[in-house]
């Protein structure tokens, strides 16, 4: 009886070991561009990343892929790379009508953040575009301003 018992501890000890193992070799490693980029651009980064998660990561997903045919992907998205900082207007006043993301077609509304100061816009601009591969570099406050045509905010 009691071989049997230790045999039962020791599988459950095993079947825990097992399943930590997994978990963690499923982990997918995170590739950013951090390294391109100073102190000052990384506390830009990591705010954005928080902005991300609260305002973007329901549709946009958490790697940034989108969502099928419904929400164009922001990881290699041939749109937000070509057009940073420009697309801060699609982040405050959101994006309407057919669009083309990397030879594929969209066509659903997207709200914008009309509340977004330029400094959260910078901060999340530095997050999509330096994600998931994505190697854009450093965004500034100044170019969302530009972009926006806004200099009091
Ligand atoms: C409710 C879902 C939703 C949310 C939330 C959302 N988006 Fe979008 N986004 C979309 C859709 C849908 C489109 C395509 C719009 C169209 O078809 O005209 C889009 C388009 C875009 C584009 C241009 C196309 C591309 O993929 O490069 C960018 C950049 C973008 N979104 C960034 C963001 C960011 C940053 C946030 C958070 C501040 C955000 N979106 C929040 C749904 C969403």
């Amino acid at each position: 009886m009691s071989k049997l018992l230790r045999f039962l501890a020791l599988l459950l000890v095993s079947i825990i070991w097992l399943s930590s193992c997994g978990g963690g070799s499923e982990k997918t490693v995170v590739k950013n561009n951090l390294s391109a980029l100073s102190n000052k651009d990384r506390q830009y980064f990591t705010n954005g990343r928080t902005l991300y998660q609260s305002l973007c990561i329901s549709c946009h997903m958490d790697s940034g892929e989108g969502l099928g045919k419904l929400i164009p992907p922001l990881k290699a998205s041939d749109y937000l790379l070509g057009n940073v900082p420009a697309v801060s207007r699609v982040i405050k006043y959101g994006l309407k009508g057919p669009v083309t993301v990397n030879e594929t077609e969209y066509n659903q509304p997207m709200p914008g953040n009309p509340r977004l100061t330029n400094l959260e816009i910078a901060e999340i601009l530095t997050y999509i575009s330096n994600s998931w591969g994505n190697e854009h570099g450093p965004v500034s406050i100044a170019q969302v301003a530009e972009s926006l045509k806004e200099k009091n905010n």
